[in-house]
């Protein structure tokens, strides 16, 4: 595991951002696993920047994300396929019918997953995987329980969850209970991870990630058992490490 301790935020996303361009360049091809979130919208602005000046070409790379509020479809303002449309991928040559989101629309929540699950192996499985961290240490929306879920499955949020989320919505009342995500095992099977971590609110998870014992009720525990995994936090979240 390699640790990058940064300034701030901006200086957060400018690295995590580079560790992404490079493999785009690297293997221009490349499966990307995206993720949502406050975390991951600097990273998005630098590549996007890069991008317009013609230093990276994303129009082979595939994405999958990590995850959809059940009941939201595309055109919902808090849904994650929106976010990811408005935070990156309306701004770069990505081809759109090569990057792929749990379908929040489908109420069968075996089929979204089990569908997912299928679309992630037919990309030939995820290169670099990004994660932002919950403060309650969830990856995805793998949340704290008593064993890591495997494949891509519908969890229900836990109250950790909703107030950290509710941000983005008009009222708690409006967040999502459940959503679909990819499990543990869909993580752990990307050839590289990336965890970007910003702010004191996350310095105890990930603290009890990087250096506590590896439990499914810190899920980014697990993370210590991956080969080649880089953590680009700010000095706020390592302020406990
Ligand atoms: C988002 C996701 C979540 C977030 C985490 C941190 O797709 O899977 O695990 O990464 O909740 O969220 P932010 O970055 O908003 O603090």
């Amino acid at each position: 595991m390699n640790i990058y301790k940064t300034k701030d935020y901006d200086e957060m996303s400018r690295r995590a951002a580079a560790v992404i361009a490079a493999q785009v360049i690297l293997k221009p091809d490349c499966v990307l696993g995206l993720a949502t979130g406050s975390s991951p919208v600097g990273l998005y602005q630098n590549l996007i920047t890069q991008y317009e000046k013609g230093e990276l070409d994303f129009s082979k790379v595939t994405s999958v994300n990590l995850d959809e509020y059940q009941g939201l479809g595309p055109d919902h303002p808090q849904s994650y396929r929106k976010f990811m449309n408005a935070n990156l991928f309306d701004h770069i040559n990505i081809d759109l019918s090569r990057t792929f989101v749990p379908d929040g629309l489908e109420a069968d929540s075996e089929k979204a997953c089990t569908e997912y699950d299928q679309i992630i192996e037919q990309t030939g499985g995820v290169d670099l995987q990004l994660l932002g961290l919950g403060n309650n240490g969830h990856i995805g929306f793998n949340e704290p329980d008593e064993a890591f879920a495997c494949g891509t499955h519908c969890v229900e949020l836990t109250q950790s969850t909703i107030e950290a989320n509710k941000r983005f919505f008009a009222s708690e009342d409006e967040v999502p209970r459940y959503a679909y995500t990819m499990g543990i095992r869909g993580i752990m099977l990307a050839k590289k991870i990336l965890l970007i971590v910003s702010g004191s609110a996350k310095a105890q998870a990930l603290k009890d990630a990087l250096y506590g014992p590896v439990t499914p009720k810190v899920p980014a525990s697990v993370l210590q058992l991956h080969p080649d995994v880089v953590v680009v936090a700010d000095e706020e979240a390592m302020k406990l490490l």
